[in-house]
């Protein structure tokens, strides 16, 4: 069923999305807004919001954020009809009706998931039956339990012809549904309809609420033409639109927060018997964007698992050209690379949860994937072939829809090429600087491109080819062997955000003046700076200039120059002056909360380490990955921003 915008709208105009996410989160009221402990990660300090007036939520510890409609997906495990159902009832509101044609529509499949159901029945039996015997020993020989046998409905296809079809017939089923539903071989030269699935393992293909749509058949014996048969395209299943394993991820996925996708039937379930019930697979096929899609639903940034052999990169390759436009900041992927020549069932059966753990913990992000691929077979020597691999990357960001993280992929790209090859060349940077449109850095003589000075890592950028296969060519290995991997002391670029934007912005001080002082800095110059402008909350100064001044007064002046100029340089978002004040505080509750985040994590990673020291088991050796997991992902906008050293070098002779 369509909804109209009109009516969605009607329903978030009547319910408050405090009620809504209330009855999950027990949230406290925070100024305009109402605070509370994130139900998508376990934390210890509130960094979820809910805003009625924007009829908006925030989870600045996932990045989600969402209307009413979202938030009961994403914590109930509804689709959407479903869930603009439930929420009409509460707005009071009547659904619209059902047209004719989309009743005689639902009819029709819900024949042919009738059929289906029925022949799923039908295949689960006969494997536990007198004639299951050759399916069951193949399931056992691949070490399937009986109880996930059972949870993913196994099932086996006896060898003869008819079996199924007289079996349905007698429940009353026509052969033409049976045909519709792909369940026989029928058409031009077959005079009799047959059983599609002979003599095979079946593993059932359910829709995201559980229903039966297709099937899988994998054959037993190694010399049949196909190693897996799948139903053919009905008006049920549509390959490329769904996920295997969907409907159970779902939930798991939402406890979790985070989905893995992986190529196989089998591999799937053996990733649930060991532990990892949020995976899904897509069905022997490239994944496509429909299916990205539904990873999306079920986590901001879903991990592709790829064998680690040539076809397994190959097929990574093309998966990240497949979501590459439709990536955006709450949308991406990572790729987790398995030891050669092992899938997720191999790797499982020989190393258990805590190898698979691993892996999943090393995934890269896209960005990485997308380097190496275009890095790792190419030599540098010529200027031709640098300025063709700087093409091929301005090409490949350009693809991205969202436009600031099209900007930022091209920064992030040209600057590590810039590290390769020795630096930035003036005037270098098509994308527009950071910041859209700040001002210039101050101080004459210094290049104008946002990259860092030559042979020096640019901010943000972890050290190019880090990981991936390991098997960089020479030339690249020379080239970055010229780039220092540290430049002095650097300020954790989230500290500098914070500093920023309470900088530019003084009249937030009001608001948020106790939450700041409660910060923790790594950088002791940075909280004395802190305190500095904590201070100045009872003059109650409002414009960012006069606020400076202030400052400078107080002797702070050099540092608050050196913060501002490195804020410049670095892409901090809505923190300059000109930003909407609505923003501006937007970014510091994301900064601080953040921030309180990463220090939470820290303490849980040292306990974990503690705990894994006094008393190592597979449980906990898990537990700390997923911690380190988690604090590479947040860490990934953690960076330091480098050049400190460089900058008050520059302020000499630049100020
Ligand atoms: P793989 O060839 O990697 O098989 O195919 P697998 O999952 O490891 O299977 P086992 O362990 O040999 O039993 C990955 C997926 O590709 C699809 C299936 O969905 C399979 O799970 N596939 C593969 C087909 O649809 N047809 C085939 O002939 C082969
Ligand atoms: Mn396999």
């Amino acid at each position: 069923m369509r909804f109209t915008p009109e009516f969605l709208d009607e329903i978030k105009n009547r319910v408050n999305v405090s009620d809504v996410v209330g009855r999950r989160v027990r949230l406290k009221k925070q100024g305009r807004e109402w605070r509370g402990l994130s139900p998508f990660n376990a934390e210890k300090t509130p960094s979820f919001y809910v805003n009625d007036a924007k009829m908006a939520w925030f989870d600045f510890s996932s990045g989600r954020n969402g209307n009413i409609f979202d938030f009961v997906m994403a914590t109930d495990g509804l689709s959407f009809p479903e869930a603009v159902e439930a929420l009409a009832g509460e707005a009071g509101l009547d659904l619209p009706k059902a047209t004719a044609e989309s009743v005689e529509r639902d009819k029709k499949r819900t024949g042919l998931v009738e059929v289906m159901e029925l022949a799923a029945q039908f295949f689960e039996a006969v494997l536990k039956g007198s004639h299951g015997g050759r399916g069951r020993d193949y399931v056992a020989s691949r070490a399937i339990a009986p109880a996930v046998q059972a949870e993913f409905r196994l099932g086996y296809a006896p060898g003869e012809r008819y079996a199924l079809r007289d079996h349905l017939a007698g429940k009353g089923a026509s052969v033409e549904v049976m045909c519709e539903a792909g369940l026989l071989n029928h058409g031009e030269g077959i005079a009799v309809p047959y059983d599609k699935f002979r003599d095979r393992v079946i593993f059932p293909i359910q829709d995201r609420s559980g229903r039966v749509i297709a099937f899988g058949g994998r054959a037993l014996e190694k010399d049949v033409p196909a190693k897996y048969l799948n139903s053919p395209e009905t008006p049920l299943f549509h390959k490329g639109h769904l996920l295997y394993n969907h409907h159970r991820a779902r939930k798991a996925a939402q406890d979790r927060g985070a989905v893995v996708s992986v190529e196989g039937y089998i591999d799937v379930i053996a990733m649930h018997a060991a532990g990892f019930p949020n995976v899904v697979a897509g069905l022997g096929t490239a994944l496509t964007i429909e299916q990205c899609e539904l990873l999306w639903r079920m986590s901001p940034e879903p991990i592709l698992c790829f064998d680690g052999d040539g076809a397994g990169r190959r097929a990574a390759a093309k998966a990240l050209d497949t979501a590459l436009p439709a990536i955006t900041p709450e949308k991406t992927l990572r790729f987790a690379f398995l030891p050669d020549g092992q899938d997720p069932d191999d790797l499982a059966k020989s190393g258990g949860g805590g190898a698979i753990g691993a892996v999943l913990a090393g995934a890269k992000p896209l960005v990485e994937v997308l380097w190496s691929r275009e890095t790792e077979a190419t030599t540098l020597d010529t200027p031709e072939r640098r300025a063709g691999l700087k093409h091929r990357l301005g090409e490949l960001a350009k693809q991205i829809g969202d436009e600031t993280l099209r900007r930022y992929y091209q920064q992030e790209l040209y600057g590590r090429l810039d590290a390769l090859t020795g630096g930035p060349r003036r005037g270098g940077n098509p994308g527009g600087g950071p910041g859209g449109g700040r001002a210039p850095q101050a101080g004459g003589g210094r290049p104008t491109s946002p990259f860092a000075p030559p042979g020096r890592p640019r901010f943000g950028s972890p050290p190019p080819l880090r990981g991936y296969r390991g098997s960089a060519p020479a030339q690249l290995s020379a080239g970055l062997a010229r780039g220092p991997e540290a430049a002095g002391p650097g300020f954790k670029r989230r500290e500098l955000e914070i500093l920023t934007i309470v900088m530019n912005h003084p009249a937030l001080l009001d608001h948020h003046a106790e939450g700041l002082s409660e910060l923790a800095f790594e950088a002791p110059e940075l909280g004395a700076l802190r305190d500095r402008m904590v201070e100045l909350l009872s003059e109650h100064v409002l414009d960012h200039e006069t606020f400076k001044a202030a400052l400078d007064l107080r002797g702070s002046g050099d540092l608050r120059r050196r913060v501002q100029a490195l804020a410049e340089r670095a892409p901090l978002w809505s923190t300059g002056p000109a930003a909407a004040p609505e923003d501006a505080e937007l970014s510091l509750l994301q900064a601080m909360a953040l921030h309180r985040k990463a220090r939470d994590l820290h303490r849980d990673l040292q306990d974990a380490r503690d705990a894994l020291a006094r008393e190592p088991s597979e449980g906990r050796w898990a537990e700390l990955q997923a911690i380190q997991a988690h604090l590479a992902t947040l860490e990934g906008t953690e960076a330091m921003v480098e050049g400190y050293g460089t900058l008050s070098g520059h302020r000499a002779s630049g100020d």
